[in-house]
């Protein structure tokens, strides 16, 4: 499986891709993942980053795609989630792609309106210890410390002025890549409204749908 998961923040990019990754054995590649370890790790790199992260600014194209290329070459199946971002990076990937003669299977987009996602980001808890993505109500972290000791922390960017700035770049630089892959014949679109187990079986299918 080769797929890119497209959509805007909190439609449920990391949620799925973690939750496929186990199901299927795809490697789930975050570059949001990859720009928090590396801001948190206290490199130059993470420095350089750090402020592009906080204001929900796009880190730049050349530094993206120089963190995440080793993991593309990494793994033969893989989620990316976060990547491509715009168009500049879609043609990157092509690029990456054809060098390793590997093609994409589907673009799925997860769709839900803005102000479902500004609610819903607001309960959105990740665990420092596992870095699965948990919600105070629609899935909450367990009680249990054996099955994921936590600490269920708040993302720095997860402010509503960060959030309602990532939503605007978002419409304006990712959401014209559904053209982008809808015109090589790869996209599918599913409803990411929906409860977080049945928007999992509706990228699947919608994958198994793709020629
Ligand atoms: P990134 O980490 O990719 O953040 P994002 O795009 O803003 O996406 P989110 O993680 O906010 O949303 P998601 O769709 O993954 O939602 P989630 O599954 O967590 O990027 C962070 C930053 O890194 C960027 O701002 C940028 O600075 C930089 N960056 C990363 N990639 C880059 C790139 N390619 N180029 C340049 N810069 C880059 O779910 C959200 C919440 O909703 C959770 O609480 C979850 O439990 C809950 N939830 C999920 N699905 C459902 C459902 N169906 N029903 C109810 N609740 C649900």
């Amino acid at each position: 499986m080769r797929i890119v998961l497209l959509g805007p923040q909190g439609a449920g990019k990391g949620t799925q891709a973690q939750r496929i990754s186990e199901r299927v054995g795809a490697k789930h590649i975050s570059t949001g993942d990859l720009v928090r370890a590396e801001i948190k790790s206290g490199s130059q790199l993470g420095e350089k980053i750090k402020d592009y992260n906080d204001r929900g600014e796009l880190v730049p194209d050349e530094i993206i795609i120089q963190m995440m290329r080793p993991y593309l070459d990494e793994a033969d199946s893989w989620i990316l989630d976060g990547f491509p971002r715009n168009e500049s990076q879609a043609e990157a990937l092509d690029e990456m792609l054809s060098e390793i003669e590997a093609e994409l299977d589907a673009a799925i987009a997860l769709e839900a309106p803005d102000e479902v996602l500004i609610k819903r980001l607001s309960g959105r808890r990740t665990s420092e210890a596992t870095g699965r993505i948990y919600h105070v109500e629609h899935d909450p972290p367990p009680e249990n410390g054996d099955e994921d000791p936590g600490p269920f922390v708040q993302r720095k960017d997860d402010t509503e002025e960060a959030l309602r700035h990532r939503l605007k770049i978002y419409h304006q630089h990712t959401e014209p890549l559904k053209s982008y892959y809808a015109d090589k014949g790869i996209l599918a679109t599913v409803d990411a409204t929906k409860e977080i187990p049945r928007v999992n079986e509706d990228i699947l299918e919608a994958v198994e749908e793709q020629p």
